[in-house]
C-alpha cells in the first residue's frame, strides 16, 4: 500500500493509501467520526464510520486527543464540499502516541503565550503556511542566482570587527579577543567577489536591535548578492529581476498557502519590472506634502517610509541618501560627495525597507578616510582595504531581508511570524 502525503492525496482517488500525521480536530456523531488530520504537507478530513473499521480503530478515533499522532489506512474520495477536494474513507486507523492535553486549543491565544509556545504554534495551518512560502522564498532565491551564474560563498559569523556600525553589535568572547557575531556578510562577500566574479551569500545576521517594532529581529536571515564590475543601475536592475522572480514563484507554487493566511493575490500580480523610483531629495518634497518634514540629512523613520511605499503598488527604489546615514563603505557621488551611491527598496503596502544596497567605495584613500570618520578600527579593516589594493573594481551589492520578504508577501502584521523561532527584544525562548 503506498504511502503518501496530505499533498499527495489528489494523485490516488480510488485507491487505498496510508497516512502518517496528528489529529488537528474532531467531531464526533455515535456511529462516525471526522478527523481533521495534518502531516506538514496539508490538511485533510478523515471520515471513521463504524461499519467500515475494526472496534480497535474505531475506539482509537474516538479517544485520539489534539495532537495525537496516528497511522491512517482509507481510501481516497473525491469530496467537491473540502477545500482539498478528496476526503480519506478510513479502513484502518492506529494510534501512534495519545497527546497530553494541548496546550494551544482552537480558542484565540494572546501573542505572548504563543510567542511561549512557539515549538508548539508551528504546527498550526497559518504558521505551516508560512514556513512553507519563507522556504520557497529562500529556494526561489538560490534558484535565482545560481542560474544567473552566481556562485554561493558562506561568510563567517563570528568576526573581529562592525559592518553596519557599532550600536547593535553583538559582543563575545573569542579565547581573549573581542568577536561580534556578523551583522551582514558584505565584506567578506566583497572578497569573493574579487575572487570569483559575482557571489552571493545567504545565512543568518545578528543586530541588537533596542528597538521593538514589527519590522525588526534580533536574528534574521540576510541573501546578499555582491558583483564585480557592476554600477548601482546594474546593481538595481538585478534586485527588481530577483524579487519579480520569487514573487512569481510563490504565486505559482504557494496558492494553498496564500489563501490559508487569506493573501490577496492580485497585489502580488503587480509586482512587475520596471520598479519606480525616487530620490531620496525629492522623497523628502513627498513626505512634506504629507505632513512628515524631515531636514535634509536625517534617515527614515518607518512612518516615512510606510508613506512612501503605499503611494505605489510595487516595491519602489529611494535613491541616493545622504552618505552620512549610511555604512562606512558606501560609493559617493562624484557630483555631490555627499550624497551616496545606494538605494533602498521599500515593499509596498507598508511594508518598508526590504532591501539595501549600494556601489562600494572602490578608491583606497577615500575608503581609509572613511574608516577613520566613522571611528572604525583601521587594523581589523586591512584585509579589506587589501581589496583596494590589488585590482579595485567598481563593485555592487545589496542585502535582501527574508523575513521582512515573507512578510511583506503574505501580508503578515509583524515580522515574528516570518521566522520559525523569532528571536526578539525580550524573546529568547523556546
Ligand atoms: O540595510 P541593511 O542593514 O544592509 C546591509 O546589511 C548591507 N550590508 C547589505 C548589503 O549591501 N550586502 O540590511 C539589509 C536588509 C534590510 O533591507 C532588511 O530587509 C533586512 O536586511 N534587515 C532586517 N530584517 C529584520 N530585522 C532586522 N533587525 C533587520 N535589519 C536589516
Ligand atoms: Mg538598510
Amino acid at each position: 500500500m503506498a504511502v503518501v502525503t496530505v499533498r499527495e492525496l489528489g494523485q490516488h482517488l480510488g485507491q487505498e493509501v496510508e497516512l502518517r500525521g496528528w489529529l488537528y480536530n474532531r467531531r464526533s456523531s455515535g456511529k462516525l467520526h471526522f478527523l481533521i488530520v495534518r502531516d506538514g504537507t496539508g490538511f485533510v478530513q478523515a471520515v471513521v464510520a463504524r461499519q467500515e473499521v475494526d472496534a480497535a480503530s474505531f475506539t482509537a478515533a474516538g479517544e485520539a486527543t489534539q495532537e495525537s499522532s496516528l497511522r491512517l489506512r482509507g481510501v481516497v474520495k473525491e469530496d467537491p464540499r473540502s477545500p482539498q477536494g478528496h476526503e480519506l474513507a478510513v479502513t484502518g486507523l492506529e494510534l501512534v502516541h495519545l497527546a497530553e492535553a494541548y496546550p494551544i486549543t482552537h480558542k484565540e491565544h494572546g501573542v505572548d503565550f504563543l510567542m511561549d509556545h512557539r515549538h508548539l504554534w508551528l504546527r498550526t495551518p497559518r504558521q505551516v503556511a508560512i514556513m512553507r512560502v519563507r522556504a520557497q522564498v529562500l529556494a526561489s532565491c538560490r534558484e535565482w542566482l545560481d542560474r544567473a551564474g552566481f556562485i554561493q560563498v558562506d561568510t563567517p559569523i563570528l568576526t573581529p570587527a562592525a559592518c553596519e556600525g557599532t550600536s547593535t553589535l553583538f559582543e563575545t568572547d573569542y579565547f581573549g579577543e573581542r568577536a561580534y557575531l556578523a551583522q551582514s556578510g558584505q565584506l567578506y562577500n566583497e572578497a569573493a567577489a574579487m575572487a570569483l566574479g559575482r557571489v552571493y551569500c545567504l545565512g543568518p545576521a545578528f543586530r541588537a536591535e533596542k528597538s521593538k517594532t514589527r519590522r525588526h529581529l534580533i536574528e534574521f536571515w540576510m541573501v546578499e548578492p555582491e558583483m564585480a564590475f557592476c554600477g548601482q543601475a546594474e546593481n538595481e536592475a538585478i534586485q527588481e529581476a530577483l524579487i519579480c522572480h520569487i514573487v512569481r514563484r510563490v504565486l505559482e507554487r504557494c496558492q494553498p498557502e496564500l489563501a490559508a493566511v487569506g493573501r490577496d493575490v492580485q497585489r502580488l500580480e503587480s509586482v512587475k519590472p520596471p520598479f519606480p523610483r525616487i530620490s531620496y531629495d525629492d522623497a523628502l518634497g513627498f513626505l512634506k506634502a504629507r505632513g512628515l518634514e524631515l531636514p535634509w540629512g536625517q534617515d527614515f523613520g518607518s512612518p516615512h517610509e510606510t508613506a512612501i511605499a503605499e503611494a505605489h503598488d510595487r516595491p519602489i527604489f529611494v535613491t541616493g541618501f545622504p552618505s552620512a546615514v549610511k555604512a562606512f563603505y558606501m560609493e559617493s557621488d562624484p557630483q555631490r560627495p555627499e550624497v551616496a551611491v545606494c538605494a533602498d527598496l521599500l515593499a509596498p503596502e507598508g511594508y518598508g525597507e526590504i532591501i539595501g544596497g549600494g556601489q562600494r567605495l572602490a578608491d583606497l584613500a577615500r575608503l581609509e578616510e572613511r574608516i577613520d570618520q566613522h571611528g572604525l578600527p583601521r587594523s581589523a579593516f586591512e584585509w579589506y582595504l587589501d581589496l583596494r589594493r590589488y585590482g579595485s573594481v567598481p563593485h555592487s551589492g545589496f542585502g535582501l531581508g527574508i523575513e521582512r520578504t515573507v512578510a511583506w508577501i503574505l501580508r503578515l502584521e509583524h515580522i515574528r511570524e516570518a521566522a520559525p523561532f523569532p528571536r526578539m527584544l525580550q524573546h529568547i525562548y523556546p
